[in-house]
């Protein structure tokens, strides 16, 4: 039995895209457990660059399988897009492509509501693809799920109670014009057909894949320290992209998963707000970005840009259950004369014992800095870890220790070929 989970163990953006691409070729499945569309996994193949926001990577790779779980809420246009987009590029997805009964809808009223509620105050810095407001209304029971679409007469009925309560909750609170009913209705009736053959009991399937000796890899979304329940609370998403999301986001049992796999970038990084003990404003902060071309996949904002920081790993590992890692952007630090690590909080001049996710507490901790010498060389083109240059290896041995996981691939660019194994 193989069941592995892929956690984004930072504020998301590590680079999940490309490593799912490289693992997917050991794995008969791949399975996106939570958010939406509101990630954007960027692959870059030969001259093609491919950004899925719903759709795992996996797909790119022949005779791999990939399945959207039930932990997924979906926007009918971001899937139909990227369907067409991986047609348009000659990638078959018929009979790979699985989608589960019982994956929430995102709803015109979810853009609409994230992105008005964003103009107000307390902006968190959503990506404004309707996440929140859809894992509302599926925690609150009134959720339109895939399975809805079989019952015309239902969904009909459904979306009209809806769209009630949305309506007078953007004439009221948002003097905002009200939406039509029968355009949604059509709208979402014309999806339930293109999107018909791909619909699947996803549980059976996997547990039925699990049953045939299939290898699973799951792919999370986002990062840890976005989670609902254990991120940066309340500059998190709606949904848990950590290792027990896979669980609960697909249906396959937690005694069925064998291990966890953790995506780590050798910097630090977040998009929207929140608190980020690390970040860099000044120049090195710039010279990150710039380097490591730390623009959002999805929304094209500015990343936040700081210095890898240990005591969020150590707390990220604790959490997911982390065994073994992916180091990404490694040779965007190449210019870099010396590189910081964080290695522990300060609040109040004591060290914190563990990782406090309490924004008070996370707002005044003072990050401890331990400084290493750089490399300053290219090491894009480097294809082993005994060509790294030493200070690279230095580097990487004291995150390693820092973090307490083994190091398996080291990344040194986006390209497939950019990669080194252990
Ligand atoms: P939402 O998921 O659109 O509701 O956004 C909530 C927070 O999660 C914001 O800070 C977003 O920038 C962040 N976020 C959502 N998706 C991603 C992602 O794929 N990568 C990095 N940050 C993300």
């Amino acid at each position: 039995m193989s069941v592995t989970v892929l956690v984004g163990s930072q504020w998301g953006d590590e680079g999940k895209g490309k490593i799912v691409d490289i693992l997917s070729d050991r794995f008969d499945v791949v399975a996106r457990y939570q958010g939406g569309a509101n990630a954007g996994h960027t692959i870059q193949i030969k001259e093609n660059q491919f950004i899925l926001h719903l759709i795992p990577s996996g797909i790119l790779r022949d005779g791999v399988s990939c399945v959207i779980g039930n932990g997924v809420v979906i926007d009918p246009k971001a899937l139909l897009d990227e369907i067409e987009l991986l047609k348009n590029f000659g990638i078959k997805i018929e009979n790979r492509l699985f989608i589960s009964h019982n994956a929430h809808l995102i709803m015109p009223y979810h853009k609409l509501l994230d992105s008005l509620g964003e103009k107000r105050s307390d902006k968190i810095g959503t990506t404004g693809r309707g996440i929140g407001p859809c894992y509302i209304d599926k925690y609150a029971r009134k959720g339109i799920k895939i399975v809805d679409l079989l019952n015309k007469s239902e969904l009909e009925k459904k979306i009209r109670k809806n769209l009630e309560e949305k309506n007078n909750l953007l004439k009221k609170v948002y003097e905002h014009e009200e939406l039509d009913v029968d355009a949604i209705v059509a709208e979402y009736l014309a999806f339930d057909e293109a999107i018909d053959p791909y619909i699947t009991d996803v549980p059976s399937y996997l547990d039925n894949a699990i049953a045939n000796g299939k290898k699973i890899l799951m792919e999370g979304a986002q990062g840890a320290l976005l989670d609902v329940d254990f991120g940066t609370y309340p500059y998190v998403t709606s949904s848990n992209p950590t290792s027990g999301g896979a669980a609960t986001g697909t249906g396959i049992p937690p005694t069925k998963i064998t291990a966890v796999f953790g995506i780590v970038k050798a910097y630090t990084t977040r998009v929207g707000n929140g608190p980020f003990p690390t970040e860099l404003t000044g120049e090195d902060g710039e010279k990150l970005r710039a380097e490591g071309g730390e623009f959002g996949a999805t929304t094209g904002r500015p990343r936040r840009c700081g210095w890898f920081d240990a005591e969020l790993i150590r707390y990220s590992r604790m959490i997911n259950g982390i065994q073994r890692a992916a180091i990404t952007k490694l040779d965007v630090l190449g210019n870099m004369d010396e590189i910081k690590v964080c290695v522990a909080y300060e609040l109040n001049g004591k060290r914190l014992k563990s990782f406090p996710t309490d924004i008070a507490r996370l707002n005044q901790i003072t990050p401890i800095y331990e400084t290493l010498p750089g490399w300053k060389k290219d090491i894009s083109n480097v294809r082993s870890y005994d060509e790294l240059p030493s200070e690279a290896k230095n580097y990487l041995d004291f995150i390693t220790e820092q973090s307490g996981f083994e190091i398996c691939i080291i990344s040194v660019g986006p390209k497939r070929s950019q990669t080194i194994e252990l």
